[in-house]
Formats: C-alpha cells, structure tokens, sequence
C-alpha cells in the first residue's frame, strides 16, 4: 500500500500517543519500575510521584477540587461497575437513558437479577436525551441516574449539568459514563453536580490502556461499598479495608506505567486546551458528515449540528453491510474505522440501527483535512462499486 494509515477509530482507543506518553511509559517500565506508596525506597516514592500527580491532573480536568477524589481503575468498565455495583441494593431503583453501551448495561442488568428496578428513559431516534423525560421518571423514589455524557455510536452530547441538577433536586446520586467525552468535551464535576464520574485513559486523554478511573464526590462514598478489598499500601497493620480515598476503592498495585502515561496525556489535553481540541475535532466531524451525505445512499446517524455532538460519525449505507464496508476501506484503502454495534446494542435500536449496526469513524486530535478526503474518497470508490 505504502500510504500513510488513516486511523479513524480513536472512539474504540486514540491512536497515535503523544510522544511524552510513550516516553513516560517507556520511562517508568526501564527506569523506575518499583512498587508506589509501597517500599518507602527512592524509587517506590518515584513510582507514587507520578501518580500523585496523575490524580492531581485529572482532578484539574474535571473540576474536581479535591484530588483525592480521584480512584484510578484499570478502564471506564471497572469504574462503572464500581459505581453501579457499590451503590445499588436490592429494592433500589435507577433510572438509566437508552443510549447506553454495555459497559452500564450490562452491570445493571445484573443488579435487575439482584432485585433492583431499572427504567429506561427512552432517547430520540437521533439519540438526543430528554432532560424533562428523566424528570417525569424521576417521580417515584429513585437511587441513582446514570447515563452517557457522549454516545460512542452517534456522538451526541447528554445535557449532563441539566440532567444533574434534576438528579439533584430529587435526591438521586448522579452518575456521569465520560468514556467518550474526558478530554474532548468540558466538564467540571462540581459545577455539573456529579457524585460519580467515570473516565477511560485511552480515548480523548490520550493515556494508555488499561488506564480509567472513578470520580467520587465527597460523602458519596459512605454509600458505595468497593468491590475489591486488599492491600494498599497503608494501615498495614490492620486486616480491614482502609475507610479513607483513594485507598478504599484502590487495592493491589496499580499500573504505575500506564498512569504515569496518562499522566503526560492529560497534560497534552490541558497544555492543548479541551476547547481547542475540540474546536479542530468538530470541524474535521463536520467536513466529514457534509462529506458522506453527499454519497447517494448514505445517511449520517445522529443530531446534524455540530455543536450537539462529539466528533464520533456513524453512517448506514443502503444495502451493503457495515462489516464489508469496513474491510473493504482498511484492506484496500487504509482506512481502518469500527463497523457493527460498538457494544451498545441498546443505542442501535434507538437510532434503529439495530441490529446490522453502523460504520462509525471517529476522530482524534492527530487527524487532519487530508484523512478525511481519504476516507470520503475511499468509501466514495467503495459504494460505487457496490462492496
Ligand atoms: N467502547 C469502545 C468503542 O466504542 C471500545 O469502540
């Protein structure tokens, strides 16, 4: 081929690092390597300096006053259920949007068989959540609210600080799935009256994976039992779980290369500036749906302003396959995109998507004007030949 890959699939994990990630990782793996908070040595108090500051830059990103607030988990799944799982008892009930992925689903779909109710807020067929939708199913007594601030299949923006303050009035714990917006959109927990955040490192913060974390606002975590108990590093002398943050939801050690990575890329996101990533990301979305709606025969899924969406495009083409199409684009193009149903089965069927799914591209910061021509150019090619 000995073109250049053009990567559009930085929704399923962003690629490529910036440079300093690559080099922290490297770093903390060949230089470092000790055991953080753990030997009282040089180079254990090393490996906790970095994540320390980890958590003290990812607290600065979202709002978050309080560093210590931030539990760091191994993805945005681990984080969710550590949410869903410590809060809910038998008898609650929770009020979930249906655009969810998998991630929220499925742990609540589990709590059902355990008892609890769970109602879901039906969202337009463009994926939009209504804020009074939720504010009429919030009229019977509800634990928690939980949806997705950015949706991994259409992109579209949830009204979260809204959502929020209702969830507020009427006595709900709020929960924030911000695997599709950390980095790319603003957020500031406080503000937006979040008492559960969850983040991915390796989307929009630019980290490695096996990199996330759980936001907890302050006394939500008297309500929300760790799923993990174990060694921490602290009250060694004692055999139960340490009561304080981070230790509580932390036990075992940590990916100390890959938060020190994710440190380096919330660094870049914040040097950046999160509106002027997300200023280049939705002028490439937009060139792009403008672009693809031109094609005879596919339709664009999801809100058409550009300001109700992150820059995450799914396509349905008449008559040809997703999965087709996506093989066709990165074995003879280059163009590697995510076709199908992204774990999110309940979104499709929102979008009516449901169940060949969609061809999503979605772009990061490190994509340009001229791979979105390719991908255009290639599909263009593509349908005209009809697979
Ligand atoms: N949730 C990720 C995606 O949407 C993996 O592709």
């Amino acid at each position: 081929m000995g073109e250049e890959l053009v990567y559009l699939d930085n929704a399923a994990s962003s690629w490529p690092k910036p440079e300093p990630v690559v080099r922290a990782v490297e770093r903390m793996v060949r230089e470092v390597g000790a055991n953080p908070g753990r030997s009282g040595h040089r180079l254990s108090v090393e490996a906790a300096r970095a994540i320390t500051e980890a958590r003290c830059a990812m607290a600065g990103l979202l709002g978050a006053s309080n560093p210590l607030r931030v539990v760091f988990t191994k993805n945005a799944t681990e984080a969710l259920n550590m949410a869903i799982r410590g809060l809910l008892r038998p008898g609650d009930r929770v009020v979930v949007s249906s655009m969810e992925h998998n991630s929220v689903m499925r742990p609540l779909m589990a709590e059902r068989g355990r008892g609890v109710e769970v109602e879901v807020v039906r969202c337009s067929p463009e994926g939009r959540l209504d804020p009074d939708d939720v504010k009429r199913a919030l009229k019977r007594r509800t634990r928690l609210v939980i949806h997705v601030h950015a949706s991994n299949v259409s992109g579209c923006v949830t009204p979260a600080a809204e959502i929020g303050r209702i969830a507020r009035e009427h006595g709900a714990f709020y929960c924030v799935d911000a695997a599709q917006s950390a980095g790319c959109l603003p957020i500031d927990v406080e503000r937006m009256n979040v008492d559960l955040l969850a983040f991915t490192g390796h989307k929009s913060l630019y980290g490695p994976q096996g990199t996330g974390g759980l936001y907890v606002a302050e006394g939500v975590d008297a309500h929300l039992q760790p799923l993990m108990a174990g060694g921490t590093g602290s009250l060694s002398e004692r055999e139960e779980q340490p009561a304080f943050m981070p230790d509580r939801y932390e036990s075992g050690t940590p990916n100390t290369p890959g938060i020190a990575g994710l440190l380096e890329g919330v660094t870049f996101v914040a040097s950046l500036g999160v509106d002027t990533i997300r200023r280049h990301e939705t002028s490439l979305a937009a060139l792009l749906m403008d672009a693809l709606s031109e094609i005879p025969g596919v339709r664009v899924v999801g809100p058409t302003d550009r300001e109700s969406r992150v820059a995450i495009v799914s396509i349905v083409v008449a008559g040809m396959d997703p999965g087709e199409i996506a093989y066709r684009l990165d074995e003879d193009h280059g163009v590697l995109c995510r076709p199908g149903l992204h774990c999110a089965p309940s979104a499709h069927a929102t979008l009516a998507t449901f169940p060949a799914g969609t061809l999503r591209f979605s772009i990061g910061y490190f994509n340009t004007e001229e791979h979105i021509h390719r991908a255009v150019s290639a599909l263009k090619s593509i349908v005209a030949k009809g697979g």
